[in-house]
């Protein structure tokens, strides 16, 4: 099966076997790949293929959203997870429900956001999240995990750590303000909404404009959005860094570490613009690798090496890609 109009970086590569998951009840159906390599896909919007894939790609397509309950403070809204994330964010602005806000605009589908806790501008997913019901392809039953048994980290989970491939999320409980509680402290968020009246749709309208000022449409120029996780180091380390780059953007995390800013790494070192063949470094956002013409996934991997092997020369510091590698 091709996978070329299912990633976002629209690559060309195919499945072994394919299933379009539109009913919970072809769940049960799939007990022989219990022990083969599985795929699960929503958007395509995160992933990298590197080449064919020996196994079965599920694409989730399950569609629905009901109010499960309601108290003083909350909504709680279930989602089938192959809901379009980006919908789901204006439907709850529709419904003046907040907490979605500062995640406008983040492509791919609503089933992924709990597998790499989406982030951005000072919010991520696990805030928002009340319940996650999954099918477990190992046990062939149905399970659910509250918010505090999935790991949640920066740009990781359980689901995307621990046990690749082994639950196929199918709903989320999404836990949604009556009240607003802004977040506007990330990066120029105040400047963007000017004077006018704060409101949740104005906090997504200014992350919306912030957000296509600097990312590329991946349906106009093929990308995966950012294509590293921001580094963390200790703050030994930073200090080091910062003698010699007294300029270099920081962030004190929790536990004391310290969260470099990728893209401003690379643009540093000279990469922001530059092109390997057909694949290049984004113009505006250093953090992103974008595909100007046809390519295979291995030129994508080939420029994202020479970027980690000229950072850690540089800096001493190791990026992870953010983008997952299929296979
Ligand atoms: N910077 C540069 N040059 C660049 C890019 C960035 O100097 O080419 C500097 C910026 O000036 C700023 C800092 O780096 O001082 C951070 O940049 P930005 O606010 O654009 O965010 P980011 O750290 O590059 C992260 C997320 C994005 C998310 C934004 C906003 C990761 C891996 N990426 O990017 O998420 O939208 O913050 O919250 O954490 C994604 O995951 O696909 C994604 C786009």
């Amino acid at each position: 099966h091709s996978l070329e109009e299912l990633n976002s970086f629209r690559i060309s590569a195919k499945a072994e076997a394919y299933l379009a998951l539109e009913r919970l009840d072809q769940l049960a159906l799939l007990s022989d790949w219990r022990n083969r390599p599985n795929y699960i896909l929503g958007g395509g919007s995160n992933i990298l293929l590197a080449g064919d894939l020996p196994g079965l790609v599920i694409h989730n397509q399950l569609k629905g959203k009901r109010l499960v309950g309601q108290d003083q403070e909350f909504v709680y809204l279930e989602v089938a997870a192959g809901e379009n994330w980006q919908e789901l964010v204006l439907y709850s602005l529709a419904n003046n429900w907040a907490g979605l806000e500062n995640l406008a605009l983040i492509p791919g589908s609503v089933g992924a956001a709990p597998v790499q806790n989406i982030g951005a501008y000072g919010v991520e997913f696990s805030e928002v999240c009340h319940l996650i019901q999954a099918w477990d392809m190992q046990q062939q039953r149905f399970c659910k995990f509250e918010s505090t048994d999935c790991q949640f980290a920066y740009r990781d989970s359980i689901f995307k750590s621990l046990y690749p491939g082994r639950f196929i999320i199918c709903s989320l409980v999404l836990k949604l303000r009556r009240q607003p509680s802004y977040r506007l402290d990330y990066g120029n968020i105040r400047e963007e909404i000017g004077d006018q009246p704060l409101s949740i749709r104005a906090v997504a309208e200014a992350v919306m404009r912030i957000r296509r000022s600097k990312l590329p449409d991946p349906k106009e120029l093929p990308n995966a959005g950012s294509f590293f996780k921001n580094p963390l180091v200790a703050a030994e380390k930073l200090e080091q860094l910062l003698a010699q780059y007294p300029k270099m953007p920081h962030y004190l995390q929790a536990d004391g570490r310290l969260k470099l800013a990728a893209g401003w790494l690379i643009d540093q070192a000279g990469w922001k613009g530059k092109r390997m063949g057909a694949v290049g470094v984004h113009e505006r956002q250093a953090l992103v690798l974008v595909k100007y013409a046809e390519a295979r996934g291995q030129e994508i991997v080939q420029l994202a090496e020479a970027v980690q092997q000229d950072i850690a020369q540089k800096f001493g510091v190791n990026l992870v890609p953010e983008v997952n590698y299929w296979p």
